[in-house]
């Protein structure tokens, strides 16, 4: 009797200790402290890398025509690496492109599920005057959706790659955003928002031509950031990949902690770990639930 009084005790005391232990962990579960660190992280978009089927051609386009500036070369013909770094501003304060010539014998396949790039300057109508009368294609002349006050016009680099040109104020994130199709929108914006800590900026349905698009980023004026915009086409359910557009890099203060928060978001609304946290690197990379890559890049320490 008093041995099942004792063990009737013990019973309720660990049945309450572990009630409390669980409304703790709760209360502060890892998802929560993964979601603060998302919110908390010192982020901004570093550059986006895409290959070129050849590399002068391009950096003459994107010097001569769109204003870029070559930042870096590097050069290895030995081992058939040609690249290049372009932007407009230096690259620890901007987002910039970094260029790679493909090797040689293969072939440049720019595929479907990469958009554009986009650039903004302060008269649209004027930069496209510049880049046809350098004999460039322009695939969307200036102009504006209805109803709507930006002025936006698209034109094609050497390659085939399509970039937007968009009217806009002086900028400090000239090299504007990176355009990426989707086939579930609502899955791929809860994606850069809870794994990637970005802001849903703007949504913008556009039935007349049949598709959607959403910008996030990490502040809350598009026109001032970089961002990344995720198009929806109505009843478009599958993309191509091709070689060309390989990532995009997003700083973080802390590259472990970071894949810990996308590994939790992965499980709800799938994409995956593409190279786990490198001790000595300080990166790893990850895939939205489209297969898009996004590579993590830790902050290097201020001494
Ligand atoms: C590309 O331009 C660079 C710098 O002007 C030059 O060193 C290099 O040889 C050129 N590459 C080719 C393949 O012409
Ligand atoms: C964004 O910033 C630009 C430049 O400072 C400014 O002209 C514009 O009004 C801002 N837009 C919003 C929505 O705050
Ligand atoms: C096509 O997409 C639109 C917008 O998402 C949707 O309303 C419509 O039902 C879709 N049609 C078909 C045939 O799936």
């Amino acid at each position: 009797m008093a041995s099942n009084l004792k063990h009737l005790t013990y019973s309720l005391l660990l049945f309450l200790f572990l009630q409390i232990g669980s409304s703790i962990a709760a209360s502060t579960s890892d998802d929560d402290l993964s979601e603060l660190w998302v919110q908390q992280d010192n982020r901004r978009f570093l550059n986006a890398v895409l290959r070129v089927s050849d590399l002068n051609r391009t950096i003459e386009f994107y010097t001569e025509s769109l204003g870029m500036k070559v930042l870096r070369r590097r050069e290895f013909p030995e081992k058939d690496y040609f690249g290049a770094v372009l932007g407009f501003g230096p690259e620890n304060s901007q987002f910039v492109l970094h260029l790679k010539q493909i090797h040689q014998g293969e072939k440049l396949e720019i595929g479907t599920a990469y958009g554009h790039f986009g650039i903004a300057t302060e008269d649209a109508y004027k930069k496209v005057e510049e880049i046809r009368a350098r004999g460039g294609v322009i695939r969307r002349e200036p102009g504006t959706l209805p109803g709507l006050s930006q002025i936006f016009a698209f034109v094609e680099d050497p390659d085939g790659y399509s970039i937007e040109i968009l009217e806009r104020p002086p900028t400090p994130a000239p090299i504007n955003h990176i355009m990426l199709q989707v086939v579930v929108l609502d899955r791929a914006i809860q994606f850069y928002q809870k794994a990637l800590g970005m802001q849903l900026i703007l949504r913008f349905d556009n039935p007349a031509e049949q598709y959607t698009i959403a910008i996030l980023g990490y502040g809350t004026n598009f026109t001032q950031i970089t961002s990344v915009e995720l198009q929806y086409n109505y009843n478009v359910t599958k993309y191509t990949k091709g070689n060309g557009y390989i990532q995009v890099a997003i700083s973080t203060d802390d590259v472990f902690k970071s894949v810990d928060a996308v590994k939790s978001v992965i499980q709800e609304l799938g994409g995956k770990i593409a190279r786990a946290p490198n001790q000595i690197t300080k990166t790893a990379s990850i895939l939205d639930p489209d297969g898009h890559k996004t590579v993590l890049v830790e902050n290097r320490r201020k001494k």
